[in-house]
This record gives C-alpha cells, sequence and structure tokens, in this order.
C-alpha cells in the first residue's frame, strides 16, 4: 500500500539484434539469454513478444555489408529498413523504436563519419537525418539517435518535420557515456571500433555536463531523454528529473545486464531479486523507461510474482 513506486510493463523496452543473412538463431555468448535474430524470425519473434506483453522493442541491424559512412543503412531495401517494416507488420501495436547511428553500418565502427581519422559531428548530422527518414518511411514509431553528435536532435527534428514526419517522437541518447559498459553489446554487434568514443561520448567524471546535453536536446525537440548507461549513471537521473517535464529513459546496458548474469550464473546473487532491484531503483531515481535485455524475463517470469 505504501510502496513509492511500481513497475509496468509499459515501462519496458526490449532491445533486439536482428542479423542480416543467418538462418538460425545464434546466441550471444556475452549476453546470456539474448541472441542474434535471422530476418526469417523476426515476424515470429515479435509476435512471441507482443503475446508475452512486451509494448516497445529497440532494434539493432548487424549488416553484412559496411562502409566508410555506413551508407548502407539508408537505402529502402537495405537491414535497417526491412527489418523495421517486418516488425511493423508482424503486430501494428508494437511500438517500433528505430535506433539510429552509424556504429554497426560503418566499417571502421565509430558513430559517424570520419574525417582527418576523427569524427566529423555536422557530416555526420546530415547522414542521420537521412537514417532517420528512412528508419520513418519504413514504419519507425520513435527515432532514438544515439551518435552523440551535438545537434543531432536538432537535426532530426527539422527533417522529419519538413518530410511530413512531424508526429514522430525523438527518444534522444542524450547523456551517453564513454562506458566500459558496452563490451558485450559491441561484440553482440560486430563492432569493428578500434579506440574508443571518447571525442564524442561523455567522460564519466562529468555530471554538470550531462545535465547540459540533456537540456541541450529538451530544446533541439527531443520527447524523451535518456540516461545511459542507466544504472551507473542514478545521479544523472534524478538530477535531470528536477529539471525537466519530459519523461526519462535508463539504458540499462548490456555490461550492467551481464555483471547480474554472470555472478548469478555463479550463484553469487538471485536473479530475479536483483534484477528487479535494479529495476526499482531505475523507478526511484524517476526513470519512466527501462530499455532492458531482461525486459522479456520481467514481462514472462517476474512482475507477476511481484
Ligand atoms: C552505439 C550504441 C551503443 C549501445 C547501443 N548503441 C554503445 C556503443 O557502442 O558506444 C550500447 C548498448 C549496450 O551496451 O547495451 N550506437
Amino acid at each position: 500500500m505504501v510502496q513509492e513506486h511500481t513497475l509496468s510493463i509499459d515501462d519496458l523496452i526490449y532491445p533486439l539484434f536482428v542479423e542480416e543473412g543467418i538462418n538460425d538463431v545464434i546466441p550471444i555468448s556475452m549476453l546470456p539469454g539474448v541472441h542474434r535474430i535471422p530476418e526469417s524470425l523476426l515476424a515470429e519473434e515479435i509476435k512471441a513478444l507482443a503475446s508475452e506483453g512486451i509494448k516497445a522493442v529497440l532494434l539493432f541491424g548487424i549488416p553484412h555489408f559496411k562502409d566508410a559512412t555506413g551508407e548502407i543503412s539508408l537505402h529502402p531495401d537495405t537491414l535497417l529498413s526491412r527489418m523495421i517494416r517486418t516488425a511493423k507488420n508482424a503486430s501494428p501495436s508494437m511500438v517500433i523504436i528505430a535506433d539510429c547511428c552509424f556504429c554497426e553500418y560503418t566499417s571502421h565502427g565509430h558513430c559517424g563519419v570520419l574525417r582527418n581519422n576523427t569524427v566529423d559531428n555536422d557530416l555526420t548530422l546530415a547522414l542521420l537525418s537521412k537514417q532517420a527518414l528512412a528508419a520513418c518511411a519504413a514504419g519507425a514509431d520513435i527515432i532514438a539517435p544515439s551518435s552523440m553528435m551535438d545537434g543531432q536532435v536538432r537535426a532530426i527534428r527539422a527533417a522529419l518535420d519538413a518530410e511530413g514526419y512531424a508526429a514522430k517522437p525523438i527518444m534522444a541518447y542524450s547523456a551517453k557515456f564513454a562506458s566500459a559498459f558496452y563490451g558485450p553489446f559491441r561484440s553482440a554487434v560486430n563492432c569493428e571500433l578500434k579506440g574508443d568514443r571518447k571525442t564524442y561520448q561523455m567522460d564519466p567524471a562529468n555530471g554538470r555536463e550531462a545535465i547540459r546535453e540533456l537540456l541541450c536536446d529538451e530544446v533541439e525537440g527531443a520527447d524523451i531523454l535518456m540516461v545511459k548507461p542507466g544504472l551507473l549513471y542514478l545521479d544523472i537521473i534524478t538530477r535531470i528529473r528536477d529539471r525537466t517535464d519530459l519523461p526519462i529513459a535508463a539504458y540499462h546496458v548490456s555490461g550492467e545486464y551481464a555483471s547480474i548474469k554472470f555472478a548469478a550464473q555463479a550463484g553469487a546473487i538471485d536473479e530475479q531479486l536483483a534484477v528487479m532491484e535494479v529495476m526499482g531503483a531505475f523507478k526511484r531515481a524517476g526513470a519512466k523507461l527501462i530499455i532492458t535485455y531482461f525486459a522479456r524475463d520481467i514481462a514472462r517470469l517476474y512482475l507477476n510474482a511481484h
């Protein structure tokens, strides 16, 4: 009766990895319980998730063809568009969120285009806008720009408004830190990155700068503000909760997921209790939405038990 926060299935977003050119589901060893799905099984997977109560998915493509600029993601007949179209057709009521970035599609693994060996912010903005338009044309319900280019929300908002997608919301990866906790994700998507993303992702020491990034994205037209990694940066969630009226999303990232999974597998902690405690912490901190690889287990096994 007096519990201050409750987790609802409506709060959860489930990330999905869709790989081009494979025929069977491939388990991701660094993310126990998570798989790469072939395009041929995506429709079935989306229907299964809908029947388990999942309301929203975040799609990541794993293409077998990459290039220097990630052009491959812009065309209506390539993986990014195909997977969105397939998912949307499989379950029209499922909220399809398109991660908008280039790291999965570039041969060098950076989130944008390179010039003189560094990521060129403004060149990347034009390409991000094109990718967002391709995702909308394929049927995405929400665009989630994750490349951490300055001005990405403004650029994408302008492009969407100009092309008849004024009603499509933007969930901005606003405060995204250069984190070691993305390791399992990068191996899951075959990211070719050498080096790091410290020229565009944030310094873990910088809380005030994170607030500035979040507030900039609000002014640029974001509809949902995200903090990532969520669990390590709960303080940022709480601080921004007091500064904006927009909904806040927390990304419970791959390394945070893997930490619980492997600790539970070793018998060090109880997985279900740990997962629900972490979800409670996100809600207490002020997150409305939680992107988590545990979403499916929570929907299927845990919500009824609590
Ligand atoms: C980059 C992107 C990353 C994740 C999702 N999109 C991080 C990165 O490689 O820098 C990480 C998600 C996770 O670790 O679960 N566009």
